[in-house]
């Protein structure tokens, strides 16, 4: 089931892909951190050329610990995805092609019959894209 909102529209083309840098798989040792599963997963992106508008930025943690390698898509007016169950040797290509896809998508919801079998699995969340109503900065929670 769908529940994109046709009045949100992001830019086409311009998103970012975050990678968690901190993730590492139980067996791996907390030091050193450049050794990490998530470490190595980011350094594979240095290593080929990203897509036209797309961004690799890295971030520490998204909570989702437990199930590494961990990225999220996010672009203005879209919905953000949580993605775990990564590898670093083998999930630059996958993570592009899916994120080709997100750009393309005008409110980031890749339609299910073409999204990365890894994206249907590795799914952890979905956030709505942000709505800030005139004043909402100022009015009292
Ligand atoms: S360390 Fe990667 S999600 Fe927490």
């Amino acid at each position: 089931m769908h529940m994109s909102d046709p009045s949100v529209k992001g830019a086409a083309g311009t998103m970012q892909v975050y990678v968690c840098v901190t993730c590492r798989r139980e067996n791996e040792p907390l030091e050193p951190r450049e050794a990490r599963s998530g470490a190595r997963l980011f350094a594979a992106f240095s290593k080929v050329p990203s897509p036209t508008g797309v961004q690799i930025i890295p971030v520490e943690c998204l909570s989702v610990c437990r199930r590494p390698c961990t990225i999220a898509f996010a672009a203005p007016g879209k919905w953000t995805y949580v993605y775990g169950d990564f590898f670093p040797e083998a999930s630059v290509d996958i993570i592009f092609a899916g994120a080709q896809l997100y750009a393309e998508a005008p409110d980031g919801v890749i339609p299910w019959r073409t999204r990365p079998l890894e994206l249907r699995r590795g799914v952890v969340a979905r956030i709505p894209p942000l709505r800030l109503r005139p004043g909402a900065a100022e009015s009292k929670a």
